[in-house]
Formats: structure tokens, sequence, C-alpha cells
């Protein structure tokens, strides 16, 4: 029997989420130029959309990344080589990576304590149906913010850790908050623990831009859901089909930009903020950052924050490094 436990840190509640959206908002749309945070994609319908995504051959990067983690799980739990081991996840998904990663240190004997950690709860109810029981699986949900909830784990566990950050997620971060990421990372962990983090590379100008334009429009409806989020949540008068999606490659940020442009000269008004908003004909939002890295990039985080490069895992067509680092501490 698999032992599933949800544990549930109740920082703040609904409320303040939605006061922390109004806030945010109303900065994005009163900057110039304007721009809303990417963290919000993620309602239900957003998540839907973005699970659509992943599976959209347009869009190589779970593919690579699967591809990777199928041929390597069992020489991780190899390298890593404990008698029991904690796997905790920052924003798991929807646990077929996971379950890769998991499957190999079972093979080898190794007794793993899964601790997906996300904001949603709903991304727990999904992850409990997908991960395969084992009598050698304990599986633990927790419903926090990703430091909160690695906080918690380590209060009840002093099992050698391994952190998953997956998926290129690192991407939204610019390079300053992606070292400030790995840092507080870095501190919150114990000597010899690992990360495993997903790096999706630089490549083909075609090939990036294409993933964030794939041909059946599913990342300008991912984008769009936010304006449709604003209208539900904050009682928004957005109407999504008056502007456009526009995703492009910035070669000196090193990053993919994704934008919605307002088709015509309009005016929204948000409930919620007792605001009206004016955009222009073509004015941009800016919605999102998703950086990409060579493997110098990633040697130079690694240096930065801390770590030991243990090895970077990359796929046949060098899309993507899945890479392992070690933390090391002087004493
Ligand atoms: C989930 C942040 C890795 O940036 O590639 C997919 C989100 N945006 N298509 C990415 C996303 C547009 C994705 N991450």
């Amino acid at each position: 029997m698999t032992h599933f436990r949800l544990l549930t840190q109740n920082g703040q509640g609904h409320d303040a989420d939605e006061e922390q959206l109004a806030i945010e908002v109303l900065t994005g749309l009163t900057a110039e130029p304007k721009h809303l945070s990417a963290k919000y994609f993620y309602d239900d319908k957003g998540s839907e959309i973005f699970q659509k995504i992943t599976q959209h051959p347009d869009y190589y990067l779970t593919n690579k990344e699967v591809e990777i983690l199928t041929r390597i799980s069992c020489q991780l739990a190899h390298l890593i080589d404990e008698q029991e081991i904690d796997i905790i996840e920052l924003g798991a998904g929807d646990g077929h990576k996971s379950q890769l990663i998991i499957d190999g240190f079972l093979k080898s004997g190794c007794k793993v304590n899964y601790y997906p950690i996300d904001i949603s709860e709903k991304a727990m109810v999904m992850l409990r149906e997908n991960i395969r029981p084992d009598s050698s699986l304990a599986i633990h949900g927790v419903v926090a913010e990703y430091f909160e909830g690695l906080k918690l784990v380590r209060s009840q566990s002093s099992n050698r850790q391994l952190v998953l950050f997956l998926g290129s997620n690192i991407g939204n971060f610019n390079r300053e908050q992606s070292q400030g990421f790995l840092r507080k990372l870095w501190m919150s962990l114990s000597a010899s623990d690992y990360i495993l983090t997903g790096y999706d590379l630089k490549k083909d100008v075609n090939k990036l831009t294409a993933a964030y334009n794939d041909g059946s429009g599913l990342t300008a409806q991912f984008n769009l859901n936010l304006l449709h989020r604003i209208n539900q949540e904050l009682g928004g008068n957005f109407k999504p089909d008056k502007f456009q999606h526009y995703g492009i490659y910035n070669p000196v940020l090193g990053a993919m930009e994704s934008y919605v442009l307002s088709t015509e000269k309009q005016e929204v008004y948000i409930k919620a903020l007792q605001r009206v908003f004016h955009f222009d004909a073509y004015e941009p939002i800016h919605l999102e950052y998703s950086f990409k890295f060579t493997k110098k990039d990633i040697e130079d985080l690694c240096e930065q924050t801390g770590f030991t490069l243990v090895q970077n895992f990359t796929d046949a067509n060098e899309h993507f490094i899945d890479s392992l680092w070690q933390v090391t501490k002087e004493v």
C-alpha cells in the first residue's frame, strides 16, 4: 500500500491571493510598457491549456526532457546511491516525469519518499492519481509555496534529498532571479544534497519561435486566458478577441518573450480596481520571459551559486539539458 499524505501550509487564504493578483494587475497595467506576470497563467483553465501545450509537437521541450529522464533514470539512482531518499519536486505537473525518476530509484532497491510541492491542491489530486503505488514509495503531497514547503519537509526528515525543478521552469526567471532562487535552494539544503534542474537550450530561432507560436494556437489561448482570468476574478471587461498573441526571441536577453497586443484603441474597466485602462492600437502587454541557456550559462550559474556540477544529461538533438548538481558546503 502506498502511503499518501497531504500536508497543507495555509500561509494565506484565497482573499490574500486575490488581493495579490489585484495589486499586480494594477501595477502592471499602469506601467510603461504594460506587463502582467506569467505566474498567473495557471488557474484551472490555464493549467489545462498548458497540459495540452506540453503534448503538442511544436513544443519540443517536454518530449526532449522525457527522452532524457527515460534514458537516465537508472543511472541517476546509481550516481546518487542511497538506501533511502527524499525526492522533493517543485511544481510537479502531472507526475509523468516524476514517475520516471522515482522508478529508477525503486528499481535500484532504494526507498523513496516523494514530496511534490505545489501551490495548487488540484495538482496534488492529479499526482495522487498518476503516480503508481509501490511498497517502497511514500508520497507526501505538500500544498505550499516552494520554500515554505521545503522547510516543512526538512523539519520532518533527515534523509538525503534530491530536489527536482524540471521543465525549464527556471526559464521564467531572469539571470538575477535564477541566481537568487538557486542560492536560496543552496541555503535550504544540506551538504551533499542534490538538485536536478531542467534547462531549455539556445538553438535555431525558428525552432524556438515555433514552440511559442504552436500551429494549433494553444499558446495564444494560454496567454489570452490571463485576460479571461482577470475578467472572472477581478470583474474586468477585457475582450480577449481584441488582443493578439505575439511570441518572439530576444537574442540579447537570450529569452523568448510573449506579448498580447491590443489590436485596436480601446478601454478596459476592472471593477475590483475601480479603474479604466487605456490601450493604444497595437500597444503590447508583456506576459512572459522563457530564458534559454548554453552549457556555459549552466556551468556559470552552478559556480555562482555554490553547487558542484555532477553531470549534464542531454537528448539526442541537444535541445534540452537536465543538470545534476550537488550542494557543497565548507566547515
Ligand atoms: C512552464 C515556464 C517552462 O516557458 O516554456 C509554454 C511556459 N509558455 N508555452 C515555458 C510556456 C508558453 C513554459 N514553462
